[in-house]
C-alpha cells in the first residue's frame, strides 16, 4: 500500500509516543515496555491500522504491536489511535529485519492481505515464505500462532503449503470468511473494500 505523500508525516511520526524509535531498547524487553506480562500479538504490514487498533480497544489484556514499512501509511494509522491507549505500539520496519525488534517474546502473528508477490522469482518475499517463517521462529515465545486473511487464492494456497512444510498444523481454515458462521470479525481496511465488492476472503490459523 503506497499512499500519496502525507504532508506533515515526519511531524506525525516524531510526535507519536507509541511509535518505537529505538529497537535496542525493546528487543527482548517488550514486557517491560508494556509494564505487564500479557501476551504479545503483532500484525506485520498493518497498513492504516484499523485491524490492530480495533483489536487493542477490544482486548485490553493483550499487547499489540503493529508493523508497517511505509511512513505515509504509518502516519495515517497514527492519526487513528485513541488517546491514552496503553496496549498498542507501532514499529516502522521492513519485516525482513524483524529479528532486530523481537527476541522470543511474540505469541501470535497476524498477516492481513499481505502483498501476494505473484511472480515465482519473488516467492521468498511473501510473508509466509520459508525464509520469513524461519525468522518468525526466533521471535515466537513458545507456541507459534499465525493468523492469515487474504483475498488472493494463490497466496492462500502457497501459505498452506509453506506453513505445512515448516511444521505448522492448520487449526482452522475458511474458504469464505464473511459467509461463514464466524462472529465478531474485526476487519482491516483492505478487507472492508473486498467485502463491499463481494470478493471471497480466505482465512487460516496455523500453529506449531
Ligand atoms: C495490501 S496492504 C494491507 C494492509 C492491511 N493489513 C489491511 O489489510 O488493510 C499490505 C501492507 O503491508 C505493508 N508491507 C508489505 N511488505 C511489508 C514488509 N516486508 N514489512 C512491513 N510492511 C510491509 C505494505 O506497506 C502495506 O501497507
Amino acid at each position: 500500500m503506497r499512499l500519496r505523500n502525507v504532508k506533515n508525516k515526519e511531524e506525525i511520526l516524531n510526535n507519536c509516543n507509541i511509535l518505537m524509535k529505538e529497537f535496542i531498547d525493546v528487543k527482548g524487553k517488550w514486557q517491560k515496555e508494556f509494564n505487564n506480562t500479557n501476551p504479545i500479538y503483532i500484525e506485520i504490514g498493518m497498513g492504516k491500522g484499523k485491524f490492530i487498533i480495533e483489536n487493542a480497544i477490544r482486548y485490553p489484556d493483550i499487547n499489540f504491536v503493529g508493523i508497517e514499512k511505509y511512513d505515509s501509511v504509518l502516519a495515517r494509522a497514527i492519526q487513528k489511535v485513541p488517546r491514552d491507549i496503553k496496549n498498542l505500539r507501532f514499529v516502522r520496519l521492513d519485516a525482513r529485519n524483524i529479528n532486530e525488534v523481537f527476541d522470543k517474546e511474540v505469541d501470535r502473528i497476524y498477516l492481513n492481505f499481505s502483498d501476494p508477490w505473484p511472480k515465482d522469482r519473488h516467492a521468498e518475499r511473501r510473508l509466509t515464505s520459508s525464509s520469513f517463517l524461519k525468522m518468525y521462529d526466533r521471535i515466537f515465545k513458545s507456541t507459534r500462532e499465525i493468523y492469515q486473511k487474504t483475498d488472493n487464492r494463490n497466496l492462500f494456497e502457497y501459505s498452506i503449503i509453506s506453513l505445512t512444510k515448516n511444521g505448522y498444523k492448520l487449526e482452522d481454515i475458511c474458504l469464505d470468511l464473511h459467509n461463514s458462521n464466524k462472529e465478531n470479525i474485526i476487519t482491516s481496511e483492505y478487507e472492508e473494500k473486498f467485502v463491499k465488492n463481494n470478493n471471497t476472503i480466505y482465512y487460516l490459523v496455523a500453529k506449531k
